[in-house]
Formats: structure tokens, sequence, C-alpha cells
């Protein structure tokens, strides 16, 4: 895709987006003002990064949510205004969407992600799922990879958050700096330095791939120490998904508390890491979800796909999670 012609930019443009052109340079706008975007999951994620993709402009956004507004919705996410109420969420999302750069094309689709097949998805440029299970993400995943489309995943579960990419074999330029030596006419040394622009690529793995790792190889055995423990608690969690159709549901926090340690425990002795890599203490902290942590996710995920489609800088390969307690981010690479 590295040096696909693009359609110049108008003055309106120009006025609007000179901060970030400034910021990333003309080629990586007009890269973005040609992407199409599709955001499944009108929650308080999928709004945050609806929002900052609209803000950045792209050329098309997409909001996929089947879902009518609940009272939560109305705290989560900030696109939809109170008188929504029961309302298709995705919908009502749409005006104030919008309202935040009338140069991006909106649209809403009340349909259920789960009935989209393969055509619908061809034409993105960029698919994030938000609030689904792992065995749907896996599924569009596959979809993406297919038709090379980029393919982000993430989550907010209370005060945890997480996001995944596939860009299969991405082709990016960076700008390196390099010192080298010349020698003037009277033979004098100097060390000058030189920024260049230099090409690389970097290769993905699909979400199956690095949600089956076998812990007990020589690799990851000798990696389990560094790992994160947001990995476990993330595929604890879409196991939970998976066996309830649903999140965690703060009304009936203490049987869900409960079956989230039971869930936890069986999966780390199938994959024969000690129980003890995940504290405990975790399953009281994923219910509802936080705004702040909706932003810093929110904010990384399309950070990281303004980044892809514009084709510069190195993009975060594959996982990063978010860990509201001690506030960190960890970028980490599972799967390859
Ligand atoms: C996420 O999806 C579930 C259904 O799978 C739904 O009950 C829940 O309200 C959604 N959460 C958010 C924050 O959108
Ligand atoms: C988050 O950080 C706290 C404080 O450092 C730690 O006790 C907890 O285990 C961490 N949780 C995850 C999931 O990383």
């Amino acid at each position: 895709m590295i040096g696909k012609k693009s359609e110049t930019i108008t003055e309106d443009e120009a006025a609007l987006y000179d901060r970030q052109i400034r910021l990333w340079g003309l080629d990586a706008q007009k890269r973005l003002r040609s992407s199409r975007v599709l955001v499944a999951g009108a929650c308080g994620l999928g709004a945050e990064v609806a929002k900052n993709l609209v803000l950045a402009g792209v050329k098309s956004l997409t909001l996929l949510d089947h879902r009518p507004v609940t009272k939560l919705d109305l705290i989560a996410n900030f696109l939809v205004p109170e008188d929504c109420l029961t309302q298709n969420i995705a919908e009502a999302s749409q005006e104030r969407a919008q309202d935040l750069n009338p140069m991006v094309e909106v649209h809403a689709d009340p349909d259920q992600l789960e009935t989209k097949t393969d055509e619908y998805f061809r034409d993105f440029d960029v698919v994030c799922i938000t609030n689904c299970t792992g065995e749907e993400a896996m599924r569009i995943n596959n979809i993406c990879r297919q038709h090379n489309i980029l393919f982000y995943m993430g989550d907010v579960l209370g005060m945890f958050g997480f996001m995944f990419a596939d860009l299969g074999d991405h082709e990016y330029v960076e700008e390196v700096k390099e010192k080298s030596e010349t020698e003037d006419a009277s033979g004098q040394k100097h060390i000058v330095e030189e920024t260049k622009m230099v090409r690389r690529t970097e290769s993905f793995v699909p979400m199956s791939q690095a949600l089956q790792v076998d812990w007990t190889s020589n690799k990851y055995a000798s990696r389990l120490r560094r790992t994160t423990e947001s990995y476990f608690m993330m595929l604890t969690i879409f196991e939970f998904q998976s066996l309830h159709g649903r999140k965690p549901d703060a009304s009936q926090r203490e049987t869900d508390i409960a079956e989230l340690l039971t869930i936890k425990n069986a999966l780390m002795d199938r994959l024969s890491v000690p129980r003890e890599k995940v504290g405990n203490q975790f399953a009281s902290l994923v219910f509802g979800q936080l705004s702040p942590v909706c932003a810093i996710v929110g904010g990384v995920l399309a950070q990281e796909i303004i980044k892809a489609v514009s084709q510069k800088d190195q993009p975060h390969n594959n996982f990063f999670f978010f860990n509201t307690s001690d506030g960190s981010g960890v970028v980490d690479n599972i799967g390859m």
C-alpha cells in the first residue's frame, strides 16, 4: 500500500487539519482521509475510538451495534443523548459523532455483528471490534486477514482494558537518525547526523494463534515470568463471555466473582500455568465500563489505527493491556 496515490486535499481540509498535518505530515492525512473504518460495539470504548477517528478525519466511519440504549450506556457512551433510552444505540450515537466533523461520513448500522459476512467487511479498510466474544472476534479477524483489512479488537471491563491488533504483514516507514563521518577539504573529520526515512515490515499473527500459546513449550515457559497477568485475565473473561453470552454483571456480583475465579483456576490448570500467576482480586474489578479506562484504551486504539493507516511508525504488535490499579500500560507480543 505504500506509495498509493491519494487525491489532493481541499483548502477547507487543510485549514481544519492544519495542526495534525504539522504533526504527522500531509501524506499521512491523505491516507487517513481515504480510509473507511468500521467500529463495532457502541459501548464506552467504541464511542472513544469513533470520536478520535472522526476528529482525525477518516473518509467514513460506520458504527455498528444492534442493542438498545440502556441506563448504563448513558453513563458510558457520551455520544448518546439522554432522551434516546431504548433506541438503537448505533443510531442514537450517530448525530453527535457527525457533529464532531462534518467532513467525515458517519453511518450507523443497527444490525447484529454476528449476521455480517465476508462481503460486508470487504467495504472497509479498518475493522475495530469492541464488546464482543473471543469467538466472534476470531471469526472477523480471519475474514479481515483474507482480504488485507487492518483488524483491531479491544474491550474495557471495569478497571481493566486491552486491545489486540492483526495487521498481517504491515509495511511502514520510520524516521531514523544516522550518524556518519565526513571529511572536509582540509582532511578534517566531522560527525554529521542525518534523518532518513526507512521502510520496514512488521508481521502479525491472527488472534486464534495469539490466544493458543503452549505455555509448557521452551519458548513460552521461559517467557511466563515476564508475561503480564493481564493476558490470562483476558483469557478468563473471554471464557466467561463464551459460557454465559454476556459480560460479568454488577446485579449478580457475588455469583459472577465466584464464577470468574472458578473459570480462572480451571483455565490456569489446563494451560499448566500456576494459579497464583493471576491474583484473585481481579474478579471484583471487572464490572461495568469506567470512562477514564475507555478514554485511555480508546486513545491508544485510535492512535494505533491512525499510525497503521498512515503507514508511519512502528505499530504495537500485538497486545496492549491497561491496569488501572497501578496505572500501567503494557505492550506484549504473544503468539509469534
Ligand atoms: C456488551 O454486550 C453485551 C451483550 O453481549 C451487553 O449486554 C452489554 O450491555 C454490552 N456492554 C456495553 C458496555 O455495551
Ligand atoms: C494491576 O496492578 C496491581 C498493582 O500493581 C497488581 O496488584 C495487579 O495484580 C495488577 N493486575 C493485573 C491484571 O495486571
